[in-house]
């Protein structure tokens, strides 16, 4: 078979067409875009990885960490808001890659949005079960350390010296668990509940800033770079670069935003201004936490499950503390919800083009959700996130998304020129440099990672290799009837 005989591509056309039957209320302004932004953004990224990254590879510099990142992600989000006006579609990665370079780079993408979905899922629950143990010690409730951490990692350091190990992360597999019952009973995220939300995780961050830079000490930002340790990614310059690849995952849920395109009042306005503004608030918003964490606590001390709190309590005010873990929570476990219902819905979507099973697409007929699929992932989730260290996690998350970007940059000049003459509501300014310096920013972001993780994203795309040619390519309702189903499904 010929690489050609992989390239059937969905008319982008006729996609675009069949999206416009559809008949959702176009009731979201900049600003409902740019909170929901907001509200699938801020997680994990700003609660934990920062304090553990700048530990273990930037230290202070962990702020320019974040510069880029946040440039990375803005060329990146203006290649998406051109998309996602175009098709407007949840798991929209995948069907954007399927409209340009083909069902099998597509299948590729959608197996690969599992590690920004459902491994981001887990992530999260880890960043979650940090804080939760932590706000429970303060109302007198320990959890024994052993059991909120993933094997082989400390999870505490008695006062004689002796290290105590992880054997299972429970929290983290319990939330999970909670709010994959939540989704199976059709539990949705309202608009209201989510806005609380969103107030709720800028308010504990505005606090921490605004609170938090009284007791700025500057000697604690010199070096802004530490010293590299000999070892590539450890301090130095090499040590910015892999804590703005890891600090990435902070960044990652801007793309969410691309789903509710068909919703927009005004997409040619709206996307870009929800995309490019959500990252931009985050952006400003994540320098002025590094800053200040930074600033608080020598960095070295920072490699802790909860590093935000940690900073307050070394401050003295306890209840601000607990007011941070409290916020954090909130915040964590919508990021967490959003990720699930996603990878859900991706799932689902990649069913009906038969290129998984048909049990991911089945709907329970009460509930009106992907049940089956929802309860597989959570319980692949819940273990995951019971077993595996936050650091590994993050690292395959950012890897995974990074590569799923480099796509969408590319899907943006592919489609110019393939089907030219669509009217497309929003246009990236600047095509081809604005997708090229995407690409090449992703590209940069992923070589700061360490090959471990590489040689993880290149293990799991090799499995979804095997998935499509032994299952994928033998069900592909495109391949086998000539129509694009996700299409007819619509109609
Ligand atoms: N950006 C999200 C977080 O930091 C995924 O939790």
């Amino acid at each position: 078979m010929s690489i050609a005989d992989y390239m059937h591509r969905k008319p982008i056309a006729d996609i675009v067409g069949g999206l416009e039957t559809r008949t959702l209320a176009p009731s979201l302004g900049a600003l409902s875009i740019t909170a929901l932004g907001i509200g699938c953004i801020i997680g994990a990224g700003i609660f934990v990885l920062t304090g553990t990254a700048a530990a273990q590879f930037a230290g202070p510099g962990i702020m320019l960490s974040f510069v880029l990142g946040g440039i990375a992600c803005a060329f990146v989000g203006l290649c998406y808001a051109e998309l996602a006006a175009l098709i407007p579609v949840a798991g929209s990665t995948y069907t954007y890659t399927y409209a340009t370079l083909g069902e099998l780079v597509a299948w590729v993408i959608g197996w690969d949005l599992v590690l920004e979905y459902a491994m981001g899922a887990a992530t999260v629950s880890v960043g979650w079960s940090g804080y939760i143990v932590s706000l429970l010690r303060n109302f007198g409730i320990n959890i024994p350390p052993a059991l909120a951490a993933a094997p082989g990692t400390v999870a505490d350091k008695l006062a004689d010296g002796t290290v105590v190990y992880g054997i299972v992360n429970l929290p983290a597999a319990f939330i999970v668990a909670v709010l994959t019952y939540m989704l199976v009973m059709g539990t949705r995220e309202s608009a209201r509940i989510n806005n609380i939300m969103v107030a709720v995780k800028l308010v504990v961050v505005l606090a921490f800033i605004l609170i938090g830079s009284a007791y700025v000490s500057s000697a604690n930002w010199h070096p802004l770079v530490p010293e590299n340790t000999g070892q590539f990614g450890h301090f130095g310059w090499s040590g910015i670069l892999r804590g703005s690849a890891v600090v990435f995952f902070a960044f990652i849920g801007f793309d969410a935003v691309s789903t509710a395109a068909q919703e927009a009042k005004n997409p040619q306005r709206d996307m870009p201004i929800g995309i490019l503004g959500s990252l931009a608030i985050c952006t400003v918003l994540y320098i002025a936490v590094a800053a200040v964490l930074t600033g608080i606590v020598p960095y070295q001390e920072l490699n802790v499950a909860d590093p935000i709190a940690r900073a307050v309590d070394v401050i003295g005010l306890t209840w601000f503390s607990v007011l941070i873990k409290i916020g954090a929570l909130a915040g964590l476990t919508t990021v967490i919800l959003v990720l699930l219902y996603g990878q859900s819905r991706i799932f689902f979507t990649i069913a009906g083009d038969g290129l998984l099973p048909p049990v991911f697409a089945q709907v329970h007929p009460v509930r009106k959700t992907p049940w089956k699929s929802q309860i597989l992932i959570g319980s692949v989730v819940a273990i995951v996130a019971a077993l595996t260290p936050i650091g590994i996690l993050g690292e395959m998350v950012s890897i995974g998304t990074l590569f799923a970007f480099v796509l969408v940059c590319g899907a943006v000049i592919f489609l110019r020129k393939s089907d030219a003459a669509i009217a497309r509501p929003f246009r990236t300014p600047g095509v081809p440099v604005v997708p090229v310096l995407g690409i090449l920013f992703c590209l940069l972001l992923m070589v700061g990672l360490p090959w471990e993780t590489w040689l993880r994203l290149i293990v799991w795309l090799l499995i979804g290799l095997v998935i499509y040619f032994t299952y994928g390519r033998y069900h592909s309702v495109l391949r086998h009837e000539g129509v694009p189903a996700s299409l007819r499904r619509e109609v």
